[in-house]
């Protein structure tokens, strides 16, 4: 049989098939979103995402040296505040659970890297994520307190905001108020392409930010568009985003493939609740094998493009990572 070219000659053996890799992994590329609640020893288990917490402030240290003992250096923190209003107080209170959360995490762990979610969806009786106006959330009068969240964040020691909202300009007013404060180095990752999307639904029973009536679809993305991604990346690399995130991640390569071609700034993607939940579930009733799917699921990730990538596995997958198994 004459044949010159054969694809399985770099695949014999295992050495040879990591050194020919195209991806490659490392454990300073992921972000653990955590979830820290009022309250005093607390670490409950959350229903619908079986081996993710939320944890009281007391409580969090452990989680955290787990974390960093794991590898992972960088955390996105989610508040879960006891009292809600209209207008979202919690979120830029000085002393909301959020802000007590930087200060404990930086007191203990300086070097950890730790982010805000900006939003208001788990402070605000309504559970949308924005003031409203009727029964719509009003873009500009939400701006001014997106921009209040996300200094209070940063004066409490986040080292980086994220806002996840969806409303127009939100990176822009962040910036500014950023800038006349004097936090000009402090980066703004902005979850720019973020989509309209079922995947959040265990998100929403852990921080208990389900809005009240309604649905998203008047801020975030619809998921049959694309090139609405790129349109709402650019629109953030104008208003000054530093990072710019895809969300979800599985369902959503394409989009982060794309945005990741059109877009020179570094890329993030948020595999989220959901993603996690439908492994979790699979694997425990034996229909598919937990850390090959895992494996599997963050490599796909990493092919498409990323180069931050937040996920409930985070401390799993640098294990893998540790073992040889991936990366
Ligand atoms: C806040 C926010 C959400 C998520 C991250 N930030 C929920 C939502 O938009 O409804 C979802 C994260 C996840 O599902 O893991 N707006």
């Amino acid at each position: 049989m004459e044949m010159n070219i054969r694809p399985r000659r770099l695949r014999t053996g295992v050495t040879l098939r990591k050194m020919v890799r195209e991806t490659r992994m490392d454990k300073s590329s992921l972000i653990y979103p955590m979830f820290i609640k009022e309250g005093a020893g607390i670490q409950e288990e959350i229903p619908t995402m079986p081996g993710q917490y939320r944890y009281s402030i007391d409580r969090m240290p452990y989680a955290l040296e787990k974390l960093l003992k794991a590898g992972v250096g960088s955390v996105m923190f989610f508040g879960i505040p006891d009292h809600k209003d209209a207008c979202g107080s919690g979120a830029y209170a000085e002393d909301g659970i959020v802000q007590k959360a930087f200060r404990e995490a930086k007191k203990q762990f300086p070097d950890l890297y730790c982010i805000g979610d900006v939003c208001m969806c788990e402070y605000t009786t309504h559970g949308h994520c924005g003031i409203l106006r009727g029964e719509y959330v009003d873009n500009d009068k939400t701006l001014d307190y997106l921009a209040k969240i996300a200094l209070s964040q940063v004066q409490a020691g986040a080292d980086m905001v994220a806002p996840s909202d969806m409303m127009d300009g939100r990176v822009g007013a962040i910036r500014s108020i950023l800038d006349e404060n004097g936090y000009l180095e402090t980066p703004v990752m902005s979850y720019a392409v973020k989509y309209a999307s079922a995947f959040y639904g265990p998100f929403r029973d852990a921080a208990g930010s389900a809005p009240a009536f309604g649905d998203r679809k008047s801020y975030q993305m619809d998921y049959h568009n694309s090139r609405e991604a790129v349109k709402e990346a650019l629109l953030d690399v104008e208003e000054g985003a530093d990072i710019i995130m895809v969300k979800p991640a599985m369902s959503y390569l394409d989009i982060l493939s794309k945005v990741k071609d059109e877009i020179h700034l570094p890329v993030a993607a948020y595999s989220v609740s959901g993603e996690y939940a439908m492994i979790k579930a699979a694997a425990s009733l034996g229909y598919v094998d937990e850390a090959a799917i895992i494996c599997e699921t963050a490599a796909s990730a990493y092919r498409a493009g990323v180069n931050l990538y937040l996920t409930y596995f985070a401390p799993k997958i640098a294990g893998f990572i540790d073992e040889g198994r991936i990366g």
